[in-house]
């Protein structure tokens, strides 16, 4: 029988929220430049990507993560998912742009309304279920800022988003994003673990965690010894502070392989 993970989904935090404990990331199908994936791909065409999404729902993921950093993703996104919005819980960011080949940073009031007020637009959607501000390293130094946390709860309080938080590269930043934040998105993987003391602090203050690069952006997969994709998930998971990792794969093989050890793994747990 085919593994799934329904009936594996948890609770985001506190947010109300359910999440697959594998989520869809989407960098690949909206952005080919300034990535640092071990080999080349070619961004999917629509038919490849309606696939991929009709994989993922089947396999029982409900969860995916786009950025308006990521190119062509929020568009698209809003484009495939049409008509099907509710089953899916989806995040996205604010603070970073990427235009012609490179990153540029506005963590102020005015650009973080109008960012995510363009994401609405963007997905063809009213809300919002998570929006992460995108770090450029400067954690604490943005959210010391307030600005942005500021006019993320402002947004949250008019029901245009659900929940907020950062996606962060520090343990310093994370700490304090969570402190007011409802959740973190933590670098986690076999070979960076850095951020671990802000997936402790949500297990125990009832924050939710998303885990990105769970697979050291494809290197782990790469590593000797038996299975690494399966080790990178026992890693994550041992943690009962981690609600979900977004894995970003674009080949529907890799993702039912991946929900299959996912499943296996929770399975064996519960
Ligand atoms: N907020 C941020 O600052 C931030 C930064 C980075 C990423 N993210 C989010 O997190 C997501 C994941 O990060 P990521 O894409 O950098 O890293 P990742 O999920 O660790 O790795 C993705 C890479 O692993 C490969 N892969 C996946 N499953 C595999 C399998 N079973 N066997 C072999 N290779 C496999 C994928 O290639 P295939 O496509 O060939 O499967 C892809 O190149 C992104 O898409 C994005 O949504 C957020």
């Amino acid at each position: 029988m085919k593994a799934t993970l329904h009936g594996l989904h948890r609770p985001l935090g506190r947010t109300g929220l359910q999440v697959s404990p594998l989520g869809l990331g989407t960098v690949k199908l909206g952005r080919d430049q300034g990535v640092k994936y071990p080999s080349g791909f070619t961004i999917p065409d629509d038919a490849q990507a309606r696939h991929l999404l009709a994989t993922a729902q089947d396999l029982g993921i409900n969860l995916i993560d786009t950025a308006p950093a990521y190119g062509t993703s929020e568009e698209r996104l809003g484009q495939l998912l049409a008509g099907q919005r509710e089953n899916w819980v989806i995040v996205s960011k604010v603070g970073e742009e990427f235009e012609d080949g490179q990153s540029r940073f506005d963590f102020s009031p005015g650009h973080t309304r109008h960012s995510v007020e363009r994401s609405l637009r963007r997905l063809r959607t009213d809300r919002l279920d998570v929006v992460l501000v995108h770090s450029d390293g400067n954690d604490i130094a943005i959210l010391q800022d307030r600005g942005v946390y500021q006019t993320l709860a402002e947004l949250k309080r008019e029901g245009k988003i659900l929940a907020y938080g950062l996606s962060g590269k520090t343990p310093e930043g994370g700490l304090l994003a969570l402190r007011e934040g409802d959740c973190a998105m933590v670098t986690y993987n076999l070979e960076m673990r850095q951020e671990e003391p802000v997936i402790d602090y949500a297990a125990a203050h009832g924050k939710g965690i998303l885990v990105k690069k769970a697979l050291a952006s494809g290197h782990a997969c790469l590593r000797p010894g038996e299975d690494p994709v399966r080790r990178s998930f026992e890693l994550l998971f041992a943690h009962r502070g981690v609600s979900g990792a977004i894995v970003g794969t674009i080949n529907p093989h890799h993702l039912s392989e991946n929900v299959a050890r996912v499943a296996a793994i929770l399975n064996k747990n519960t």
